[in-house]
């Protein structure tokens, strides 16, 4: 597989990748499903050297809040994105404080009033950018019939108009994220359900269990993040026979390098390309 090559690519057990690989290409594509975070696993980290935005920052940087509104925002991400990304705390130790900046953000960007049919506007003007190699992964996996479920903990309405936009929002994808409620003039009230921040997926998985039942005759799974968090997307699959799980490591990768080898199969250490998962299209 001359994907697994690629410069960018570092694995604590290439022999087992290998059998995973081999076991899944065995099995077929009708066995297979995929689940894949989104901000920064299926958009870019970085384009030039400049950060790309998440679906909350895509929100953040548009002309439907103001100014103070924003500069609210930056401050919750210059406090809470180190504690995200620090090596030094545990994930139950970052666990509440995670839910304090997503409970904030949200609470601010209500309090902006935001209209429903701006939104297309403002993800048109933003600078979104998926991965490259973002339509070969699309478009291979809706031709194999294989169900791409997108599970993230940013803005579901977001995220859909990207890919919308994008031109890839096939029968095949269905999306769990953090979906924002409109009253009947179209204008934001609240977010629906459960919150879902980077470290509760696994709850979020289990409110999803009808998904799961209905996929229950494929017991392979290719999962695909860039948080640790994201290892427990797959915790709702019924039946796991084999998983290969690859992470994006896009920022402090030196410190974090170990234990990301330690819990994902493959990681792509600042790789803006979907390449490798690109390697799906082997199993058919
Ligand atoms: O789609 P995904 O699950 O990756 O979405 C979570 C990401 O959203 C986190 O990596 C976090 O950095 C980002 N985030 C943000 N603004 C917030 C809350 C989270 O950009 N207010
Ligand atoms: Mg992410």
């Amino acid at each position: 597989i001359p994907e697994l090559s690629n410069p960018s690519v570092c694995m604590k057990d290439p022999q087992r990748v290998q059998e995973i690989l081999q076991s899944m290409v065995k099995a077929g594509s009708n066995t297979v499903q995929v689940i894949t975070d989104f901000d920064m696993t299926l958009t870019r980290f970085a384009y030039n050297g400049k950060r790309c935005p998440t679906s909350h920052n895509i929100l953040e940087n548009s002309n439907l809040i103001t100014s103070d509104c924003k500069e609210k925002l930056t401050e919750l991400l210059n406090i809470y994105y180190p504690i995200e990304i620090d090596t030094s705390r545990s994930a139950e130790e970052k666990l509440p404080l995670m839910v304090e900046w997503w409970t904030k953000a949200h609470e601010l960007l209500v309090e902006q009033k935001i209209r429903k049919d701006l939104l297309a506007t403002a993800v048109r003007e933003s600078d979104a950018m998926l991965r490259e190699g973002f339509k070969r992964f699309f478009d291979c996996l809706n031709q194999q019939n294989i169900p791409l479920l997108i599970f993230s903990a940013g803005i579901g309405d977001i995220l859909e108009e990207v890919i919308r936009q994008a031109g890839i929002f096939h029968r095949n994808v269905k999306v769990i994220s953090n979906y924002m409620d409109f009253d009947e003039s179209g204008v934001l009230r609240a977010f629906k359900g459960e919150l879902i921040h980077i470290y509760n997926k696994r709850e979020g998985a289990l409110l999803n269990t009808d998904h799961f039942q209905d996929l229950r005759t494929r017991p392979n799974v290719v999962l695909l993040g860039d948080s640790l968090g994201d290892l427990h997307m797959a915790d709702g699959v019924q039946d796991l026979k084999n998983i290969l799980k690859i992470g994006f490591l896009n920022d402090k990768v030196e410190d974090r390098k170990q234990a990301y080898l330690d819990s994902y199969d493959i990681v792509l250490a600042k790789d803006e390309t979907l390449d490798v998962p690109n390697l799906l299209k082997y199993i058919s």
